[in-house]
């Protein structure tokens, strides 16, 4: 193969990693949520504890890094990342995935709101 061909290829990777929008630093905002109301939710119920959150001590590592949480494009790898879906895992992560081990921690709509408002802002 030669060096052109590599350096071809190369860039076809790069440009298809940006279409499949890695790399894309978006932030998107909740109608009617409240991020700092999200944030101290998030400092309530521990999600740090598994969780690297920006801003949030401590930075657990059990589950996956949540930072720029709005360029993810699926939700724990099942669903697309949607505002409705975030909040619908919040909320339920068994009813999207029946085996996941994130906890059901009881939180409410308003709550699960609040908090992906927080995710999606940074
Ligand atoms: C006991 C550890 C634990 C706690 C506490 C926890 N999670 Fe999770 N969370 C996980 C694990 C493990 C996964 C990966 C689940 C999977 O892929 O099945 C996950 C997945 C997620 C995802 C999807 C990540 C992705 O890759 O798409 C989000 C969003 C999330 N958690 C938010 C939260 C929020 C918000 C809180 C606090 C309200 C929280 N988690 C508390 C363990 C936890």
């Amino acid at each position: 193969m030669s060096a052109r061909t590599v350096t071809s290829l190369a860039a076809l990777g790069a440009a298809a990693l940006l279409a499949a929008g890695c790399g894309g630093g978006s932030h998107r905002s909740v109608p009617g949520a409240s991020a700092s109301h999200g944030k101290q939710l998030i400092e309530y119920y521990g999600c740090g504890a598994c969780h690297a959150i920006s801003n949030v001590t401590p930075h657990g590592t059990v589950g996956p890094s949540l930072v720029g949480y709005s360029s993810n494009r699926q939700i724990a790898g099942t669903l697309p990342n949607t505002t409705d879906n975030l909040i619908h895992w919040i909320e339920r992560p068994q009813q999207i995935a029946p085996h996941t081990t994130m906890p059901n921690l009881g939180i409410g709509p308003k709550g699960a709101r609040d908090i992906a408002a927080y995710l999606y802002a940074h």
